[in-house]
């Protein structure tokens, strides 16, 4: 079975000779995500971190947009952490962590998150495209760190294609699903409906819905005030 239905750098695309890695729907999505999360970020500071960063292309945009937020990128595959690395090392910005090695199926995250030498309490989780190529308890792990870390104004936002109500929001959604369970029947689209129940089980609630570009959604979650 395929560990990740991505695993950048193995698509024939040259690599930068730095480790750099390349993901083609970053060029297409950066910028409407970037937009929707300065709305909560601009005017903030603290910690954010990005939970299964891929690349680290994402990372290194959002910090440009935001110089008073310290950004913690995370992955758990090696290939991904030295291309996390040398976009950090080539953006040269100063809020940009070393990246955490972060299994989210661990719901304790990684040692750093406990032990003083990572980020504090969190101002946001961002995720984008994580919990779809992954069992469900990968989904499960990452609620359960957000919920533990996330300040009293913290926010959770989960970046990709999700089911409303049980139902495939675009017919391109439902073949990628039939495409992601055919290769791992543990991965597939995820329904906003079991989101919120996990959700609810960590003190989080929906507080929005954002329709992205070619339908992707973005899911803003909150501290509940009843926790
Ligand atoms: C489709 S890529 C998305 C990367 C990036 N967020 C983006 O949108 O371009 C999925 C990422 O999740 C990571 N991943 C898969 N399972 C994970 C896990 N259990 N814990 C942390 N990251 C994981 C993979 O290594 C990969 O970088």
């Amino acid at each position: 079975m395929a560990e990740y239905v991505v695993e950048f750098g193995k698509d024939g695309r040259p690599l930068e000779p730095d480790g750099r890695l390349d993901a083609p729907a970053f060029h297409r999505n950066h910028q409407a995500i970037s937009a929707v999360l300065q709305q909560f970020l601009a005017g903030k500071s603290g910690d954010v971190v990005e939970a299964g960063s891929g690349t680290g292309q994402h990372v290194v945009e959002f910090a440009r947009h935001s110089p008073e937020i310290i950004w913690w990128p995370s992955d758990l595959n090696e290939q991904h952490l030295k291309s996390i690395k040398a976009w950090q090392a080539h953006a040269g910005l100063p809020n940009i962590r070393t990246p955490l090695r972060i299994d989210l199926s661990d719901p304790a995250w990684c040692p750093e998150m406990h032990d003083g030498s990572g980020p504090g309490q969190l101002l946001a989780v961002f995720c984008a495209n994580v919990i779809h190529i992954a069992p469900w308890r990968v989904a499960e792990g990452l609620f359960a760190g957000a919920g533990r870390t996330l300040r009293a104004d913290g926010r959770l936002f989960l970046y990709g294609p999700f089911k409303r109500g049980g139902k495939h929001t675009a017919v391109s959604n439902a073949v990628f699903d039939s495409s992601l369970r055919e290769g791992n029947a543990e991965w597939g689209v995820r329904d906003v409906d079991d989101l919120k129940k996990l959700g609810h089980g960590v003190g989080l609630v929906l507080k929005e819905i954002v329709e992205m570009p070619a339908n992707n959604l973005i899911l803003v979650f909150e501290r509940s005030k009843m926790a």
